[in-house]
């Protein structure tokens, strides 16, 4: 069956994939969540662990190696110096402070602007060509500001955020449960800003590829309900268990091995949506794109219901009131 003219498709190189190196710039809970699960899902060959506390770095990398009778073929490095992160295809990061309860996740604006200036440079120039995925919060702005930093030398597209990727998941699995169906049985989107503003796309939620609503037909508060449980359940972790890591650290790892593998699945992401909905500025919020190795490589215009489109606009203008001024 393989004539010559048949085009093999690059996408499952598996063989190759203990070349990609990946790094994690910010060890604390979701850092340290998203390398175990790109050790689990063994989607790079090595993982390069950046912080500035050494000696917690460390007891973190001898932790992670002591268990490698059990996972295959992963370097694993570690250092307080940019340097090991040298040639990375990938680069995650998750440096910053995090919500203390009570805390939103606008309120890290400056704290984490400001590290963001002191780490992009740094991974730019040991990683010229890496996708970096920022994961710290709040990520749309921290996003938003990473790609300023970086400037035009680096491709739209190849610095975004893991976004409402995680809100996504966190719908999915909730409309899933009601369901008592597998979460992957359950598509569709939240869009928007990654926290209190992000909108759920009920119009675009499949259950078994069928729609969920009918045409024409609105959420009823149950679905409203069930987006408040959404937003509400960062709030919810961090109060009971003082942070949020495992869900994220699966949403990176799945977002890395996506970049990796170069994949090209489509998942929501935070990215520059200027010219979608009439959008006119550089703002960066979540919509639906297709990732692969070189970070979003195209932005799907998700068809909206008219109130969906207003939510959306509102969490894009309540976005760019923030990023506007912290992009001076
Ligand atoms: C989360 O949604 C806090 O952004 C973090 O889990």
């Amino acid at each position: 069956p393989y004539s010559s003219d048949i085009e093999i498709s690059p996408v499952n190189y598996g063989a190759n994939l203990g070349h990609k190196k990946v790094s994690v710039v910010g060890c604390g809970q979701v850092g340290m969540a998203i390398a175990y699960s790109v050790l689990n899902q063994q989607s790079a060959g090595t993982i390069a662990l950046v912080d500035m506390n050494r000696e917690k770095l460390e007891g973190e990398a001898k932790d992670l190696e002591q268990g490698s009778a059990f996972h295959q073929q992963v370097r694993i490095l570690a250092s307080d110096e940019y340097s090991v992160s040298a040639n990375s295809h990938m680069v995650v990061i998750t440096a910053g402070a995090a919500q203390r309860p009570g805390e939103s996740r606008l309120d890290l604006v400056e704290r984490n602007v400001a590290i963001m200036q002191n780490i992009i440079p740094k991974v730019l120039t040991f990683s010229p060509n890496a996708s970096i995925c920022i994961v710290a919060n709040p990520c749309d702005l921290m996003t938003a500001v990473a790609a300023k930093i970086a400037g035009p030398s680096v491709p739209a597209g190849r610095i975004f955020g893991s976004g409402t990727c995680l809100d996504s998941s966190r719908l999915r699995s909730l409309i899933s449960k009601k369901l008592d169906l597998d979460t992957s049985a359950v598509g569709g989107y939240v869009i928007g800003e990654h926290g209190d503003t992000s909108v759920p796309v009920w119009s675009s939620v499949t259950v078994g590829g069928v729609p969920l609503l009918g045409h024409g037909q609105d959420p009823s508060k149950m679905h409203d309900d069930m987006h408040k449980e959404v937003v509400d359940s960062a709030y919810d972790v961090i109060n009971k268990k003082g942070y949020t890591n495992w869900a994220v650290g699966l949403t990176g790892a799945h977002i890395a091995k996506t970049c990796l593998n170069d994949t090209r699945r489509i998942m929501p992401v935070s990215t520059c949506v200027r010219g979608l909905k009439g959008i006119k500025e550089d703002v960066f919020i979540s919509m639906p794109a297709a990732i692969g190795s070189t970070g979003v490589q195209r932005v799907i215009d998700l068809p909206l219901t008219d109130k969906e489109t207003e939510k959306f606009l509102h969490s894009a203008d309540t976005i760019w009131d923030i990023q506007e001024r912290v992009w001076d």
